[in-house]
């Protein structure tokens, strides 16, 4: 057990296993019905979901070499006191310290090992997704406030928050590449955090991926048009840069370098469920965290509007049956080949896998906790470092 655990820090873990999909599904039919009901007798113009691209989505999940389908018992839970939704987390080699963005808009700052926190820099909006910078700075994708510059003694500088006249609504994720060219994302420019269910229930690709020139201050849109764009990070030779996008369950790379700069490129399709963030790793891998784990209702819902339609309007009065459930984190390789896919059926909604040493780090948007897993013995053959 680790001082922290005895220190208090950690505590039981969530309730044990959410009922399986269909449970809550007969149960809320009545309901579903109703709402059905109600939903032919108003138009409501501002959540119209749309077919989205099938022939993209359809197929079975690709399957990874190393499963590990019951992650809770390898894994502790540390309530950082004061903290919900530590949604990401960066690590600081050289202070030993990781970085998580809570709810209440407080950057908490704690130790590796005890990730016992202390309030570091409230944004005064809703940090997200961090990254080291180059300057000991700390970037921060901010859902409120957009691109965000914390300083290394606290500062908070917004860098941008919109782009060709848009403006973010989710700044979600970034990366910072080797030139200092900051690469992130605007998940939609429709919804905002509280209501993003609604956003990936509509269907409609209102998500940005794009870079902000920390020298001439120019943010320019690189690829649009992203169904709810999500993790970025720059690959390790500064060839390309992998974002995430979430509704299609794929990753794609946007190529920084090269004859094919400028283009976009397959990274890895039919994930096993929903991506959020992707980190490197430094040692061959990136860690794509599944906040929601493929499941054959939501399937269903992915190939209908009419369904999505139906489960927006649950939504809309937090009747929406959960679907959340598998979620985990996925491996691949620096060519995007599976590689190892943790996960358990009780867990939803993580949403970074940061591995540090010989343990992973697991986030979430919801989340009152950190989920660490220890990965001795867990992980596939050569990659076994500490
Ligand atoms: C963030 O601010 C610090 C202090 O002004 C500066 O040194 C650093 O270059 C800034 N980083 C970016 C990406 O603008
Ligand atoms: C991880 O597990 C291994 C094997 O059980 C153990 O030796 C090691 O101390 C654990 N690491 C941590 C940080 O708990």
């Amino acid at each position: 057990m680790s001082s922290a655990a005895m220190a208090g820090s950690t505590t039981s873990p969530p309730p044990p296993n959410r009922s399986s999909l269909l449970r809550p599904l007969t149960l809320v039919l009545p309901l579903l019905l109703s709402v059905l009901a109600a939903s032919f007798l108003y138009q409501d113009d501002s959540f119209s979901p749309l077919p989205l691209p099938m022939d993209a989505l359809a197929g079975p999940p690709v399957a990874a070499p190393f499963v590990l389908g019951d992650m809770r018992k390898n894994s502790e839970f540390f309530h950082l006191e004061g903290c919900l939704g530590p949604e990401d987390v960066a690590y600081d080699d050289s202070q030993k310290v990781v970085y998580t963005g809570c709810e209440d808009g407080w950057i908490r700052k704690a130790g590796v090992e005890d990730l016992v926190p202390e309030k570091w820099v409230n944004t005064g909006g809703r940090p997200l997704g961090l990254m080291l910078g180059l300057h000991g700075e700390v970037i921060v994708a901010d859902t409120l406030l957009g691109l965000l510059n914390v300083t290394k003694d606290g500062k908070v500088e917004v860098l941008t928050g919109e782009a060709e006249g848009v403006k973010f609504k989710l700044t979600d994720a970034a990366d910072v590449a080797a030139d200092g060219t900051i690469y992130f994302t605007d998940a939609t420019h429709k919804y905002s955090l509280r209501d993003c269910s609604l956003d990936i229930l509509e269907g409609r690709p209102n998500g940005r991926f794009l870079s902000y020139d920390p020298v001439t201050k120019e943010t320019k849109v690189l690829v649009r048009d992203i169904y709810f764009a999500n993790g970025v990070v720059v690959s390790p030779d500064q060839e390309f840069v992998v974002y995430c996008e979430t509704v299609m369950n794929r990753c794609k790379k946007y190529y920084i370098s090269g004859e094919k700069k400028g283009t976009v490129g397959n990274f890895i399709d039919h994930l096993p469920g929903m991506p959020d963030n992707i980190r490197y790793d430094g040692e061959g891998h990136y860690w794509i965290a599944i906040p929601v784990g493929r499941a054959a209702a939501w399937d269903l819902a992915l190939g209908s509007p009419f369904l999505r339609r139906i489960l927006g309007n649950l939504e809309k009065h937090s009747l929406r049956p959960r679907i959340e459930s598998n979620s985990g984190v996925f491996v691949v390789d620096l060519k995007g080949n599976p590689v190892a896919h943790y996960y358990d059926p009780s867990f939803s909604m993580i949403s970074s896998g940061t591995k540090i040493g010989n343990q992973v780090y697991c986030g979430s948007p919801s989340n009152p906790y950190i989920v660490r897993m220890n990965l001795t013995g867990l992980l596939p053959g050569g990659s076994s470092s500490a």
